[in-house]
């Protein structure tokens, strides 16, 4: 582990009443650093809270926030769930497919995009809904979508996943 990690996870670790707690924001952190959750990021983090890199691996396959392989800049996920689904959702996700160029869990060639379709959001009072990094959007159509899109690309860099 580096030096800067090491120490960035002490931070962490002494946050919480146990160092298991700081797993996660551990795990964001070095994927901020990386762009993505590497093998090394968690060995690191086993070694940091004292569980196995097995177990870490397994805790972090539960958010879908944290990616196992580079993503792009730009992660875009949209609600498949039910509430969503009866208000348009299924025609979103083929739209913005379409406008983006890449499928369900793909990132575009130039790296700038990841593409997902996510359950609920909990934002079904609003639906369609999507999450562009961390940002919810609501009663998204195909044409409030372009004008997202637009947005993101004149906005340089994205916006970070904050690490807490
Ligand atoms: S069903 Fe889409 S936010 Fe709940």
């Amino acid at each position: 582990m580096t030096p800067e990690r090491l120490a960035r996870g002490h931070e962490l670790v002494a946050r919480y009443p146990r160092p298991q707690s700081a797993l996660v924001p551990f795990l964001q952190y070095c994927q901020e650093q990386d762009g993505y959750v590497t093998l090394q990021a968690m060995r690191d983090a086993a070694e940091l809270v004292g569980i196995t890199p097995g177990e870490v691996e397994s805790i972090a396959s539960f958010y879908t926030l944290l990616f196992k392989a580079p993503a792009g800049k730009h992660i875009v996920q949209v609600c498949r769930t039910l509430s969503c689904m009866l208000r348009g959702a299924e025609d979103l996700q083929a739209y913005i497919k379409r406008r983006l160029g890449i499928g369900h869990l793909e990132t575009s060639a130039d790296g700038q995009y990841y593409y997902e379709e996510v359950e609920c959001l909990a934002a079904c009072d609003r639906a369609p809904c999507l999450q562009h990094n961390l940002e919810y959007h609501y009663d998204v159509t195909p044409a409030s979508f372009d004008k997202l899109l637009d947005s993101w690309q004149a906005s340089a860099p994205a916006p970070a996943m904050p690490a807490e």
